[in-house]
């Protein structure tokens, strides 16, 4: 979270935002102040005129030192006094208390009971002077006042507008997760460009440095395979020319202990044969294959049932085809064919004597299904991933295979745009699910 550049950008720019919205809300609370008080002393000064141009009649004003409002009335203590001229005897003291007699006209700030005054005073034709005052408490509480109303805007804005920026960042930085989340969903060995659609600019070269890091995997990947194939195709020539010269043996007049040695010899040989077959059937599976055509799920199947008749009777084990409906996908052929032929394989290899390997082929909503079930031990529920894995068998496991047959099955599933699925059935045993779509007709 730390290392976000979403939550860093909208943190920063949330922090310029209230910085700059403060200073702003400072300043012009600073001016609005300024602006009522400049106002405030305007108003005493045009009471001042009206005032000494006999507009108000100063003897509704009490000579008297009480306080001329009553209680809650407070906004409103504003007091004009008249003053003696400055030569004159003072007056008896007003409101404002017995004012300096050298206060020039003009504005003054002036204490009196305890309290600051604002006083305007004005000079009057006979000489005498008007005086109108406002305690600066009162004019600085409504300055304030009308000093804050210009802040509030400001500070409900503020809020909103740091909410808009995270959803703006959070939005502009949508394609890049979005990018993130589509490279996590990879399958393993998928080496495709990526596919990015409005990511910004900026993106990019980090995209194309993604796209050349996966096409030197891609090339990485293929390179390996061809070693597999290459040396499995090389092997196989060699180890055919050992099992006939094993059978050539065979012939030759020898002591029954030499001949008893020569079986597990000749099993051994064949058991490296089909290894080196299945290795090179997985290349040719990840290799880039002959394009796909129509081809007969049901048929396959069929073929491959044939193929594995002789085994199946070895091992005492039935092969019952439950349904064939005729299905078509778009498929290379040879790669479905190894796919169905190592799962009946499988089905068969690891069902005991006496049992029954139901396989069945349907179409459903449009997508082909073929299924094998068998009456085996099944798997456990933490091997059910591993066994696809190149090599994997699990301990224990009857001796003569590769442990390649499910790495096959994946890589062809892949291949064919299909998914595998192992379940232990309910009843007992193993069932093997695959599904594809079916080829449009
Ligand atoms: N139908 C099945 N029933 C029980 N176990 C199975 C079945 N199919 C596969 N397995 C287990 O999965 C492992 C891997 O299978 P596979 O990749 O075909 O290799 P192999 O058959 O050469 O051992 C096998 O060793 C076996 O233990
Ligand atoms: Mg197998």
């Amino acid at each position: 979270m730390k290392n976000s550049l979403r939550l860093r950008l909208s943190l920063w720019i949330a922090v310029v935002i209230a910085a700059i919205g403060l200073a702003a809300g400072v300043l012009s609370f600073a001016l609005a102040f300024a602006d009522a008080h400049e106002m405030q002393d305007e108003q005493l000064q045009q009471i001042a005129a009206l005032a000494s141009a006999g507009k108000l009649t100063l003897d509704a004003v009490p000579a008297s030192a009480a306080a001329p409002w009553e209680e809650g009335e407070a906004e409103s203590r504003l007091v004009v006094q008249l003053l003696a001229a400055r030569t004159a005897p003072a007056l008896p003291a007003g409101p404002l208390g017995p004012l300096p007699a050298e206060l020039a006209p003009g504005l003054h700030t002036v204490a009196h009971a305890g309290e600051q005054w604002r006083v305007a005073i004005r000079d009057l034709p006979s000489g005498q002077r008007v005086a109108v005052g406002q305690p600066t408490s009162l004019r600085d509480e409504i300055a304030t006042n009308s000093a804050l109303r210009t802040v509030i805007p400001l500070l409900v804005l503020l809020p909103a507008l740091i909410l808009l920026v995270a959803l703006l960042v959070r939005r502009m930085l949508q394609p890049v997760t979005q990018l993130a989340a589509q490279l996590d969903r990879r399958q393993p060995g998928d080496t495709e460009p990526v596919r990015a659609g409005n990511v910004p600019a900026e993106i990019q070269p980090f995209i194309a440095s993604i796209d050349g890091l996966l096409e030197r995997v891609r090339q990485l990947i293929a390179q390996q395979q061809r070693f597999i194939a290459d040396a499995a195709h090389e092997l196989r020539t060699p180890v055919t020319a050992l099992g006939l010269q094993a059978e050539n043996l065979e012939r030759v007049a020898m002591p029954d202990e030499a001949r008893a040695r020569l079986a597990p010899l000749k099993a051994g040989l064949a058991r490296t044969r089909s290894l080196l077959d299945q290795l090179l059937s997985l290349a040719l599976q990840q290799s880039p294959e002959a394009p796909p055509g129509p081809v007969a799920l049901d048929a396959v199947v069929r073929e491959a049932v044939q193929d594995l008749l002789p085994l199946a009777q070895a091992r005492q084990v039935e092969i019952v085809a439950t349904a064939l409906e005729p299905v078509v996908v778009q498929a290379a052929q040879a790669q479905l064919a190894a796919l169905v032929r190592n799962v009946i394989d499988n089905a068969v290899r690891y069902s005991a004597a006496g049992s029954i390997v139901e396989v069945a082929v349907v179409s459903l909503a449009g997508r082909a299904v073929f299924t094998a079930d068998d009456q085996g031990p099944g798997l456990a529920a933490q091997e059910i991933d591993r066994v696809f894995d190149p090599f994997y068998r699990v301990p224990g496991s009857p001796e003569g295979g590769s442990g390649l047959g499910l790495a096959i099955v994946r890589a062809a599933a892949q291949r064919l745009g299909g998914t595998v699925t192992l379940v232990n059935r309910p009843a007992g045993g193993l069932r093997l699910r695959y599904e594809q779509p079916q080829a449009p007709p």
